[in-house]
């Protein structure tokens, strides 16, 4: 597959042989993204970083990832700063802001909303998150950081288990991870939710097609003892009301304690954050931040490298960036 020119709006569109490219670029990043080269292979290149929806982790590390290849970020943050609010058509905003831009990152409250938005872009996007559907990139940074924390037990995504916890309805990063596992091998997949939270029907379908073992449970304790458990917050903002997503807080909590009684002394914690830490739900407790396995937060720094590696991909620079190298 080439990524050049094109739009990132789905982990469908990716197979095996485009993520292990994915991969080998975002490796490539690690020094420009630690400051130890610098390079200006975007320089004069802008950013258009468009989020309709809060973002703490997407927002910033795409704009950390287009400067740090020497590009130019131009921010629109919350619908109310945008003519959306006026009743501006998603295409004529597209219009608009990819001719002022090289390439797109958009995050939207509406699932497809970031697909349509594309079809009037002239210049590639990428899917921040659409509503309750996709979050692709989030997606191949959880992926890549699977396949590093399991390298150092010496294991792989073929044959893994992953426990996924909480809430796998609205949960868009649960949705896009399970369709790329799909592309692997025989994984084990024990999906931990209350019946009204769980995974959408189409994706059970999906992962059932692709050979892979499911275990279903709305219970925590006895299927923890994973490689990997992707926690995950109830996703509130996706609720008719805050008092219908309340009776589902704090139901799944993981803590210290439930770690040492439940998972393997080397299970790693994986959660797309925020983690939510208000008392009443508080799904993955402070308590394991010294658990040498909780890989959060090594999960938010790889998402600079992987969005490092799919601008340069989209842009098609990903083989020149060592030509643009300059002094640190
Ligand atoms: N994981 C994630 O999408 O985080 P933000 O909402 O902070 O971008």
């Amino acid at each position: 597959m080439s990524f050049k020119g094109q739009h990132i709006l789905s982990v469908k569109q990716f197979d095996r042989d485009s993520i292990t490219r994915i991969f080998d670029i975002a490796r490539q990043m690690a020094p420009y993204a630690s400051r130890k080269k610098r390079t200006r292979v975007l320089d004069g290149a802008i950013l258009g970083n468009l989020f309709f929806e809060p973002s703490t982790r997407t927002r910033v590390s795409f704009g950390c990832a287009f400067n740090l290849l020497g590009g130019e970020v131009r921010e629109t943050t919350g619908m109310e700063s945008s003519a959306l609010s006026k009743g501006e058509s998603l295409f004529d905003t597209a219009r608009v802001i990819s001719s002022y831009s090289d390439v797109i990152a958009m995050r939207h409250p509406q699932a497809g909303s970031v697909a349509e938005f594309a079809e009037g872009s002239r210049v590639p996007v990428l899917n921040g998150g659409d509503g309750a559907n996709e979050h692709p990139t989030q997606a191949l940074l959880d992926l890549f950081t699977i396949e590093r924390e399991l390298a150092a037990s010496g294991l792989q995504i073929d044959g893994m288990h992953i426990a996924m916890v909480g809430d796998l309805k609205f949960g868009r990063t649960v949705h896009s991870l399970s369709k790329l596992l799909c592309l692997y091998r025989n994984i084990k997949l024990t999906l931990v939710s209350p019946a009204e939270l769980a995974m959408p029907d189409d994706i059970i379908s999906n992962l059932t097609n692709a050979g892979h073992q499911l275990v279903i449970s709305d219970k925590l304790e006895g299927h923890l003892n994973a490689d990997i458990v992707y926690q995950t917050r109830i996703q509130e903002e996706r609720f008719p009301s805050k008092a219908d997503a309340e009776q589902y807080r704090g139901k799944f909590r993981l803590n210290q304690e439930i770690y040492t009684r439940y998972c393997k002394s080397n299970t790693v914690i994986m959660h797309p954050l925020p983690r939510d830490s208000r008392i009443e739900a508080n799904e993955l407790d402070n308590d394991l931040n010294l658990n040498p396995n909780l890989a959060i937060f090594r999960q938010a720094d790889n998402g600079v490298l992987v969005r490092m590696a799919l601008f340069a991909l989209t842009l098609g620079v990903e083989n020149i960036v060592k030509d643009y190298e300059c002094a640190v």
